[in-house]
């Protein structure tokens, strides 16, 4: 039987031989996932440590070079097309080739030259659900252009010049963890990244007795993005304060949590929360690796609860949808854990269930978001992935 991931990518290249023609040079086809975090909520931007996975649901490219510099975008989901000049890089109304016109800009940032192209593009990373898909075009972008025009980019490089094309173009202060998880991701595997020295750790998470389940609130409430730089400046607003009594504090990696305590009055109060979720946070994530590695999965959930409550009460960046999602599962003796994942104000929620329960589990939360929202819930089983790759 074919793979899912297997249809998607026929289902692109098709797409790009209808748009180009059959005649038109033959595409490369590149994938590059979408992730999930197991915990390490925001924790990215202030050089604390992530624990996410790339997954089965991925962004795919089919490329191929053109003489000239005209490069052709088609937006396979979408049904719609963009074409510039490499030489006018100026944003265009339209937000979707704001990504793709990013890596470009990055590209030429770093001195480096690349000739047109045409691709299409598309794949089934929910947009929106806080899966990371605007992190897996961009790296997969760059990744094709990589291998296509011969830069000798390595990972990393294009891991942070992804970054910096949704920094600079696209103007979301982002961290660095999507764009690491949809290019380092590995089969099975979890990845503790360090986001201070960018070491990073393989950990196999034991699917044998669980399963992750996403629970897709399928709403996005447009604070999105202007909360997440406003939530990166009150962290910073906190680090300056600290750092006049410990010049050593850099960011809220380097802060204790006593430390946050001992100056609560002057951080205030929507300053102090967000130092107090962010400081137990960064902790919280090398306390759920040991669980991880002693295998104890009880209590590796008990944290995500706690993340999660954080992220509600502290750090505000959750929403009633993914509380009301959060809530239904606290006295499901199925559920170790669960927690809203990503960014925030909308999006999934992660669940970690055991394994002989997920039918009965995906019913009760269907019925009763149904019965809530009026809405349909989508849910995910996650399946760990290799990170971007071309399909050969
Ligand atoms: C978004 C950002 C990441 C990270 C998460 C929250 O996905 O792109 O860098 O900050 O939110 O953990």
């Amino acid at each position: 039987m074919q793979s899912a991931e297997s249809k998607t990518s026929d289902r692109i290249k098709e797409a790009y031989l209808r748009k180009f023609g059959t005649d038109s040079a033959e595409p490369r086809v590149f994938r590059s996932p979408g992730r999930i975090n197991l915990i390490g909520e925001h924790t990215d931007y202030n050089n604390g440590f992530v624990l996410p996975a790339s997954v089965d649901k991925a962004v795919y490219f089919a490329i191929a070079p053109l003489a000239g510099d005209l490069v052709t975008l088609y937006a396979a989901d979408l049904g719609e097309t963009y074409s510039f000049s490499l030489n006018d890089l100026s944003k265009p109304d339209q937000s979707w080739p704001h990504y793709q016109i990013g890596i470009i800009d990055q590209i030429k940032k770093s001195g480096l030259t690349i000739g047109g192209f045409q691709a299409a593009f598309g794949g089934d990373v929910p947009v929106g659900a806080g899966m990371s898909s605007s992190a897996a075009l961009e790296c997969c972008l760059l990744f094709a252009l990589n291998e296509l025009n011969h830069l000798n980019l390595d990972r990393f490089s294009i891991v942070k010049m992804a970054q910096k094309a949704e920094n600079e173009y696209v103007g979301v202060q982002c961290g660095i963890m999507d764009q690491f998880a949809s290019a380092f991701g590995k089969d099975q595997m979890v990845i503790r990244l360090d986001c201070r020295s960018l070491e990073f750790e393989y950990f196999p998470f034991p699917m044998k007795d669980y399963l992750l389940v996403l629970c897709d609130t399928t709403v996005k409430h447009s604070l999105e993005d202007s909360e997440y730089n406003t939530r990166r400046l009150e962290c910073e607003a906190g680090v300056k304060i600290l750092k006049k009594y410990n010049p050593e504090i850099n960011s809220l990696r380097d802060a204790s949590i006593a430390i946050v305590e001992l100056h609560k009055d002057e951080l205030g109060d929507v300053i102090y929360r967000r130092c107090k979720y962010m400081t137990e946070e960064i902790q919280r994530v090398q306390q759920a690796c040991d669980y991880l590695n002693e295998g104890n999965l009880e209590s590796f959930g008990k944290k995500m609860y706690q993340t999660h409550d954080g992220l509600q009460y502290e750090y505000e960046v959750s929403c009633t949808e993914l509380d009301f999602l959060v809530d239904l599962t606290r006295d499901n003796p199925d559920v170790v854990g669960s927690r809203m994942m990503g960014g925030g104000f909308g999006g999934c929620t992660i669940n970690l269930v055991r394994i002989e329960a997920v039918e009965d589990f995906e019913a009760t939360m269907k019925e009763a978001y149904k019965k809530q929202y009026s809405i349909e819930l989508p849910c995910y089983r996650v399946k760990i992935t290799n990170g971007t790759e071309e399909i050969l």
